[in-house]
């Protein structure tokens, strides 16, 4: 495995060249760790989401297929999945990723008012990024929160039992966090790379 990390150290394409810093390089032999011999593909989603922190915060087939050559799994194998999670981005976006519940319990229980109110807040679309950078609103199926309905999801944290007032709340305080680096607690290496 170890000569599969150096063969795919750097990855070069089109003039542009992706490497991972070697910290976190060191988290993914980590994480590949916890499988067994050639089953290093179960390291898939915890390898993109570092992908995706370190190289801007979005994915292309460039960085996809360069984590193909490191996991040393087929290139399609890496876009189902970065295709099917909403949590991994294809497309530039914001410096916060709002990502709020659509389907029907929270639906039920005020999610589309909550939804209608963001809108107007951020002054933009479903799908949509605001000029500042700062924010991008998505709507994604349930995020297994029902139980405390509505729900959304900022970057890597849970806000549940949604009211205008607690977005007021949650959206005024991500703006006074906007130029401050991005908190450990904010980001999925850290999650998926547990401190020994
Ligand atoms: S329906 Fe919204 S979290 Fe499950």
């Amino acid at each position: 495995m170890s000569e599969n990390y150096n063969k795919h150290k750097i990855y070069e394409r089109n003039g542009k060249t992706y490497a991972f810093s070697d910290a976190s390089l060191q988290r993914i032999k980590e994480i590949i760790g916890r499988y067994p011999e050639a089953k290093q593909k179960s390291a898939l989603i915890p390898v993109l989401h570092i992908a995706q922190e370190e190289f801007g915060g979005s994915l292309n087939a460039d960085i996809m297929d360069y984590i193909a050559g490191l996991l040393n799994v087929k290139p399609i194998e890496v876009y189902e999945v970065a295709t099917f999670y909403t949590q991994f981005y294809l497309d530039k976006v914001g410096k916060f990723v709002i990502e709020i519940c659509q389907t029907g319990p929270c639906l039920s229980c005020g999610g589309d008012d909550m939804i209608d109110y963001l809108k107007e807040k951020l002054g933009i679309d479903v799908g949509e990024t605001t000029a500042d950078g700062l924010f991008t609103f998505k709507t994604v199926e349930c995020l297994g929160a029902c139980g405390y309905a509505p729900v959304m999801q900022v970057n890597t944290c849970f806000h549940q039992n949604l009211t205008k007032e607690s977005i007021d709340n949650i959206i005024d305080l991500l703006r006074t966090q906007a130029n401050e680096p991005k908190s450990n607690d904010d980001k999925w290496v850290e999650k998926f790379c547990l401190k020994k």
